[in-house]
This record gives structure tokens, C-alpha cells and sequence, in this order.
């Protein structure tokens, strides 16, 4: 087979995933493995639930992967794994396994930043997005945003200081009483609902370019049983749940594109890229959509597949670091928190 083929392998947190990637922008395979259903009992993601899955899951995905791209190890260019952030036990499963591959198959091994991997996916969708861009990467784990001056160099100027985006979602799904994973769960029950009916605070929203998103989801359990520990939770009718999770949906949304409106002024920004699993939220891409100052920037979401945890924005990723000789070796480590290479 002709052109680059990168394999990207990524298991930084519940997703097991496997792609072939050709020539950085061609998806040929992209095999996701998600252990929602393992971890919907908790309610968020058990780290050592999720790096047993990733244990058994790996290697069978990667042969998928290499199957469904009709691609076989000794045409491969490289072997792309994310090594950082996410939760270490995860990375170590993948890294293990493209480690061996690639001491095994003789193939140079490339180590990712999950998080510039996310903003890539953008790029590997719409290659000639204008530059500088203002790229959001909002998930269950990471909320930031970062000024992007080429594909793989983005430098982070705000982020969450406490909870997630999606991590707001999905607990205060729990305290509504709905569904793992809570950004659809809310999406789904807030269709219909009153999104003025409850002034849920904006944390942070007048100042810089950070976010905090831990009082929004007390601000809610209060709002329905008071303050104190002991209190029991109300009976809610669907429609009170509705105006809930749309007021609840639009204090995060809200957050989200005031802190991008500012952050596209403050970086003379020429385009937006939206990315992580919070990009897949219509309420969001409805507010940009309609925001005078984000809708007149070209903008791109990039498709769900690629929204969420996927290996094919590792590859992606890896081929440009492959391209521009940032090889790593078998010592490459694993961090639990992001660095600033490409
Ligand atoms: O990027 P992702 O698949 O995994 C990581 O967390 O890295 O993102 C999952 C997160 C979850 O917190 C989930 O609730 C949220 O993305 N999410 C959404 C939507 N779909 C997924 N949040 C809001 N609206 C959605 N439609
Ligand atoms: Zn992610």
C-alpha cells in the first residue's frame, strides 16, 4: 500500500482505540472500544476498572485496526501512542503494547499529547483552517483553551481550575438522578425545557480566560435539597427536570463560549476548532452558531467519531511529529498531566 501509514493507538481513559492513518489526513481504520457500560454503575470513570479493559482490549483492537485499513506492520511508517495526559495506569496499557509492537516490528515509536491530539483533529478534518486559531478541547477530564499557531504547536491560555466541562455534565446527571455518561443524559432531558428557570451561577465569567465549573454543580444539588448533608433529595416531575438540565446545560454553555468570545478578541483569533467529547453538545454549537463575534470566524467541529477519545487524531498527530523527526525511543515515560511538546 502506498503513502505514510501511522498507527495510533490511545487508551488515556475509557476508550480503547485503534487507526490507521495515511498520509496524516486519511482515516482508513478508526476502532473505538468504549467501556461506558463498565463504568455507568459509578457514575465516572474507576482508573484501575478502566486499565484492566484496556489490558485485555489492546492488541485485539490494533489487529482490527490493521485489518479494517488492509494494512499489515511492515508498511507502517511509525506507531503513534498517547503517553500524556490521562490517567497513568491507562497510558501505560497502550504504551506497553505500541512499545512492543514497535520494538517487534522494527517501526520508529512516537509518543502523542492526548490533549494537542484533540485540537489536531480539527486539522486533520479541515487542513487549511486560518491561522492563528482558538481551539477548545472540553471532555470529562480537560477544559481548556489554547492559541493555536500551526497544527501541533498550541500554547494553553485558560483552563478549568477545578472541574471539567463534561465532568459537570455527567455529576450533575447523578444528582438529577439520569444516565452515564450526563452530557447526552442532560442534552436529551433538557429538549424542551426552561433554560431561564433556574439562574445557576457562571463562575469566573467576568475575569480572564479560566474556568471553574465545581460551584455550577453544587449551586444545583442545593438548589434541590439545601445546603447540609443530611437533606433528602426532592421528587422531580419531568418537566421540573427538563427546566433543570436546560438552566443547568446553559450555565455551562454560557461559560464556555463568553470565555472564547474573549479569548478570540484577546488572540486576534481568524478561526475556532471545537474538540473533546462536549463538542458533541448541540446546545454549544447552536450558542456559537449564533454568537456575533464566534460566527463570523470560520469554525469547525470536527465529526463525533472524532470528537470523543479516538486513536485516529493520534496517528494524525504522530505523523506530523514523525514528519518533523520527534522520535522517541522505549524509554518514552507515561505523565499523568500534559507538557508542552507537540
Ligand atoms: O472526550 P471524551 O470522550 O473523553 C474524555 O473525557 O477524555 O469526553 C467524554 C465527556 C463526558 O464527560 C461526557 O458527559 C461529555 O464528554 N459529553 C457531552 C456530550 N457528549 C459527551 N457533554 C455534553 N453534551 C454532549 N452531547
Ligand atoms: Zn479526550
Amino acid at each position: 500500500m502506498s503513502g505514510e501509514l501511522v498507527l495510533g493507538i490511545e487508551s488515556s481513559c475509557d476508550e480503547t482505540a485503534a487507526s490507521v492513518v495515511r498520509d496524516e489526513t486519511q482515516i482508513l481504520s478508526n476502532v473505538i472500544h468504549s467501556q461506558i457500560e463498565l463504568h455507568r454503575a459509578y457514575a465516572g470513570v474507576v482508573p484501575e476498572i478502566a486499565s484492566r479493559s484496556h489490558t485485555t482490549r489492546v492488541l485485539p483492537i490494533v489487529e482490527t485496526a490493521l485489518q479494517e485499513a488492509g494494512a499489515t506492520p511492515d508498511q507502517l511508517a511509525a506507531i503513534a501512542v498517547t503517553n500524556r495526559p490521562g490517567m497513568i495506569g491507562c497510558l501505560l496499557i497502550g504504551m506497553t503494547a505500541a512499545k512492543s509492537l514497535s520494538w517487534l516490528y522494527g517501526v520508529p515509536l512516537i509518543g502523542v499529547n492526548h490533549i494537542l491530539a484533540h485540537i489536531h483533529a480539527a486539522f486533520m478534518t479541515t487542513p487549511d483552517l486560518p491561522l492563528p486559531c482558538l481551539s477548545l478541547v472540553a471532555s470529562g477530564g480537560h477544559t481548556a483553551l489554547y492559541h493555536v499557531t500551526a497544527p501541533g504547536i498550541a500554547e494553553c491560555v485558560g483552563r478549568t481550575r477545578d472541574d471539567a466541562a463534561g465532568e459537570a455534565f455527567d455529576k450533575g446527571a447523578a444528582i438529577l438522578g439520569l444516565s452515564y455518561p450526563g452530557g447526552p443524559a442532560i442534552e436529551e432531558a433538557a429538549r424542551g425545557g426552561n433554560a431561564t428557570a433556574v439562574a445557576f451561577p457562571r463562575p469566573l465569567l467576568h475575569k480572564d480566560l479560566d474556568f471553574s465549573f465545581s460551584g455550577v454543580k453544587t449551586a444545583l444539588l442545593y438548589h434541590l435539597r439545601g445546603s447540609g448533608l443530611e437533606r433528602e433529595m426532592p421528587e422531580l416531575s419531568d418537566s421540573e427536570v427538563a427546566d433543570l438540565a436546560a438552566s443547568y446545560q446553559d450555565a455551562i454553555v454560557d461559560c464556555l463560549v463568553t470565555k472564547l468570545r474573549r479569548a478570540v478578541t484577546q488572540y486576534s483569533s481568524k478561526s475556532l476548532a471545537i474538540g473533546g467529547g462536549v463538542a458533541c453538545n448541540t446546545r454549544l454549537r447552536e450558542a456559537i452558531a449564533n454568537d456575533p463575534v464566534l460566527s463570523e470566524l470560520q469554525h469547525t467541529f470536527p465529526p463525533l467519531s472524532l470528537c470523543t477519545d479516538n486513536a485516529a487524531m493520534v496517528a494524525g498527530l504522530g505523523t506530523l511529529a514523525f514528519r518533523n523527526g520527534q522520535i522517541d525511543d522505549l524509554s518514552l515515560d507515561a505523565a499523568a498531566t500534559s507538557r508542552a511538546r507537540a
